[in-house]
């Protein structure tokens, strides 16, 4: 089986929000997908961005985008972000009683579906599922905020779903979330994740596309190592 390219994917969270269509722009050409974290105060406490601020950037960047969604009821909102043009919709377990149908749904609107994983949710509920995915997000913080320190222990849970991915044959990527930096993306490499969110390290860089090209280069290196 071909391996897929590794995936970086700054997020725009870490970014200055006044300048955002620039902020997005300083990441063209290195950048794989954009992550857009969406918080809604009470899925998590913290309170980011929305639907209309999706709609604006997405004309203003060709970069596809890869939509986190930190929400309550994401089957009454993640179809407006796929029709919004959105490239991945990712939702989080927690919030959703039936992600198979939501996974649905999100295809129909010609996204692909996410499955996203908090901190203290086991995975192995949900190895079952994951057919219905392109995507399973793997935090490796506690999602609500950036800029939290990478929590090594929860890449035993990238182990297992990769173990799964590997022993079903499925086309799924793997994506971690939460502290990747120079220090810490070749765990999660070696641990099985292709698909990686960084937002402080990109965006507190003084070269956010050099960042994201040595962070892929990082991965690159501990996958082919592996
Ligand atoms: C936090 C968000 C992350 C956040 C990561 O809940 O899901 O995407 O932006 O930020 P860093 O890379 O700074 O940990
Ligand atoms: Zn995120």
């Amino acid at each position: 089986m071909t391996v897929p390219p590794t995936i970086v994917a700054p997020s725009i969270l870490a970014a200055d929000f006044a300048r955002l269509a620039d902020e997005v722009r300083a990441v063209e050409g290195a950048a794989d997908w954009l992550h857009v974290d969406v918080m809604d105060n009470h899925f998590v406490p913290n309170l980011t961005i929305g639907l209309p601020v999706v709609q604006s950037l997405r004309a203003a960047t060709q970069i596809p985008f890869d939509v986190h969604l930190m929400i309550e009821d994401p089957r009454r909102w993640a179809p407006g972000y796929a029709d919004a043009g959105a490239y991945n919709v990712t939702f989080h377990a927690e919030a959703c009683d039936d992600p198979v149908a939501l996974a649905k749904d999100l295809r129909s609107a010609g996204a692909k579906a996410g499955l996203a994983i908090d901190r203290d949710t086991p995975i192995e509920p949900y190895l079952e599922l994951l057919p219905s995915f392109d995507t399973l997000l793997i935090m490796t913080i506690k999602a609500g905020f950036g800029g939290q320190r990478f929590i090594p222990q929860l890449l035993e849970k990238v182990r297992a779903a990769r173990r799964h991915v590997a022993a079903g044959h499925l086309e799924l990527r793997i994506e971690v979330d939460g502290g990747i930096a120079a220090d810490t993306i070749e765990a999660a490499a070696e641990a099985g994740a292709d698909a990686f969110v960084a937002g402080t390290a990109v965006y507190g860089a003084d070269d956010p596309a050099e960042a994201v090209r040595r962070l892929r280069a990082l991965a690159d290196r501990a996958i082919s190592g592996a």
